[in-house]
Parts: C-alpha cells; structure tokens; sequence
C-alpha cells in the first residue's frame, strides 16, 4: 500500500490540478520509498529536488490562476506557499551540507502538509474557480 494513497475526496474538481496533486503525491511516495530502503544520498537529493521543482511548478500555477481572477484569499493562500517552500528549501540545503538525514519524520511532514493543504485550503478555491469556467 502506498504511503499516501489518492482519494476522490481530494479532488479540487479542476482536472489539471487534480493531476499535478496526484503527481505530487507520487513524487512524496517515491521519496519515502528510497528513504525506506536506505538509499544512497544522490538518489534521494535528486528525488527531493525534483519534488521541490514540481513543488514549485504546481504553486505558479495555482497563484497564477489565482491571481488571473482576483481570488479573495490569494495572499493567504500564496503564503502557506512560500512558507512551505521555505522550509523545503532549507531542509534541502541543511541536506546537501550533510547537517541533516532524509528520514520518515520528514516525509510524514510532507504527507501531512500536502494532504492538510489540498483539504483545508486548496478545496476552497474550488466553488470560485469553477463557477469562472475552471473545471
Ligand atoms: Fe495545491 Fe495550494 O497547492
């Protein structure tokens, strides 16, 4: 079973986010999967700075849809973004320096933050962006 398995009830009901979560997901669950079987440091830096990219990627998207509309809750929304973003910044680069390991505590943090996020502040977006046509 996977670590964080889709659920219908995750869908923000646009497709091309729905995916790009889905994408995400399966970057996290690939990340746990090298962390459980020990892997070697370059294997694990490069998944994780492919799931910062995508990261990354996804938010341009979001906030520029966001923006696109003049979204009410744009600015809170941006800044659980950033926030986010900071934090895997700095994890990846105290990683690289060697001061911190890759272990499950760390890819609970970002089960918890994705799946936290997609429920409680992603789905709000979803009544807005539909009724502009986003589906
Ligand atoms: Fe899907 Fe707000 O990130």
């Amino acid at each position: 079973m996977s670590f964080i398995t889709w659920e219908d009830t995750m869908s923000v009901n646009v497709k091309e986010i729905d995916d790009q979560h889905k994408k995400l997901i399966s970057l996290i669950n690939e990340l746990h999967e090298w962390i459980q079987a020990g892997e070697k440091k370059d294997i694990l830096g490069g998944v994780l700075e492919e799931l910062i990219n995508y990261t990354r990627y996804h938010f341009s998207v979001e906030e520029r849809r966001m923006k696109q509309f003049s979204y009410v809750g744009y600015l809170e929304h941006k800044r659980e973004h950033d926030d986010f973003t900071g934090q895997v910044l700095l994890l990846k680069e105290k990683y690289d320096k060697g001061t911190t390991a890759l272990s499950s505590e760390v890819s609970s943090f970002l089960k918890d933050w994705l799946t936290n996020h997609i429920l409680g502040t992603d789905k709000k977006y979803t009544p807005f962006f539909n009724s502009k046509g986003i589906i």
